[in-house]
């Protein structure tokens, strides 16, 4: 119980304050509340975290406007919180992280085949298909598209080389434990309520980008980086660059071992140009090579080489 009261306290700190009010106000709720704890301590110890709790309870019980709100949503639905935290995971899939990585994107000499791991809904999968304002400079939706776009905004540092064209992609696949399909009613649900509640904007820029999935439908394959990788890049087009990328997705592979074989395949894959947006803590030894460590935000690294801080929800690239 106290290990899980300090992870909360820790999300409170580190990744709600300043993004969530609600959030931050759950989770020190959460961090000295022995009933919430004892919920979670029920659970197996991958199930536990906040992102997954909040969303099932706000999937369940709605979005509670207060700590008694929340207390009674626990009380009232444990059951079906608990259901829910055991059958999903966390798979938020945010597009506006694509304005951070359009910048590497548009930079490798194209045509690209693009391959997406952890790529949860596809939705990272159409960066040529979205609008891009990066303050300085913005970038318009193509216009091939009827329906509405949406246009990520990015504050990007002064030396952020930034495209004036949106890369030339001829072929795209994802791969992911379990693809999410949107439409599917209770996936696309479950991605709403993944996004935090006082994030409206992120709302619906996600909504949109779901119909444009929904038309475009990328291809997703359900198996598991560390196994399943190379076979996709097996089928990619003999005369595209392959370009394998993923954000927020590694911290999901606990052993660091692990990531550190999956880096090295990445590396030695001389057909392979290597995306990796992540976390600091994730490779270390890249966030080492970066200079001053910024915990709050994810490093961008292109074959192993830090390029760019960027924020997690792709609102800000700080190019290094
Ligand atoms: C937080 S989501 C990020 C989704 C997307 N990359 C984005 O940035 O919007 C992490 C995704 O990685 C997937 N994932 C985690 N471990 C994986 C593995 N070993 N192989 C394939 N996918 C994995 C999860 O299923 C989930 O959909």
């Amino acid at each position: 119980m106290e290990a899980i009261a300090e992870r909360y306290q820790r999300f409170a700190r580190s990744e709600a304050a300043g993004r969530s009010v609600l959030y931050e106000t759950m989770a020190q709720h959460v961090a000295g509340s022995p009933d919430a704890l004892t919920f979670l301590s029920r659970l197996p110890g991958d199930r536990q975290q906040p992102n997954l709790l909040f969303a099932a309870l706000r999937l369940i019980a709605g979005t509670p406007a207060s700590v008694s709100e929340f207390d009674h949503a626990i009380e009232e639905h444990a059951e079906a919180i608990a259901e829910v935290m055991l059958t999903r995971t966390t798979q938020t899939n945010e597009p506006g992280r694509c304005a951070a990585l359009l910048p590497s994107l548009a930079r490798i000499e194209g045509p690209l085949a693009l391959i997406e791991v952890g790529a949860s809904a596809g939705l990272c999968l159409l960066p040529d298909f979205y609008g891009y304002d990066w303050g300085r400079q913005r970038l318009a939706p193509p216009t091939r598209s009827a329906l509405a776009v949406p246009v990520f905004q990015c504050n990007a540092s002064e030396n952020t080389p930034l495209p004036l064209q949106h890369p030339e992609i001829i072929w795209r696949a994802g791969l992911d434990l379990n693809p999410l399909d949107v439409s599917n009613d209770e996936d696309v649900a479950w991605l709403e309520t993944l996004v935090w509640p006082e994030h409206h904007e992120r709302l619906a820029r996600l909504r949109k980008a779901i119909e444009i999935v929904r038309t475009e439908r990328p291809r997703v394959v359900a198996g598991d980086l560390r196994q399943d990788l190379h076979a996709l890049i097996a089928e990619a087009p003999g005369d595209a660059t392959v370009v394998v990328f993923h954000t927020a997705v590694l911290s999901y592979v606990v052993d660091q071992s692990d990531r550190d074989a999956f880096a090295a395949g990445m590396i030695d894959d001389a057909r392979v140009i290597w995306l990796c947006n992540e976390g600091p803590r994730t490779f270390p030894r890249f966030a080492e090579a970066a200079g001053p460590v910024h915990e709050e935000m994810f490093l961008l690294a292109v074959d192993g080489q830090p390029v760019a801080w960027t924020g997690p929800h792709g609102q800000e690239i700080r190019w290094i």
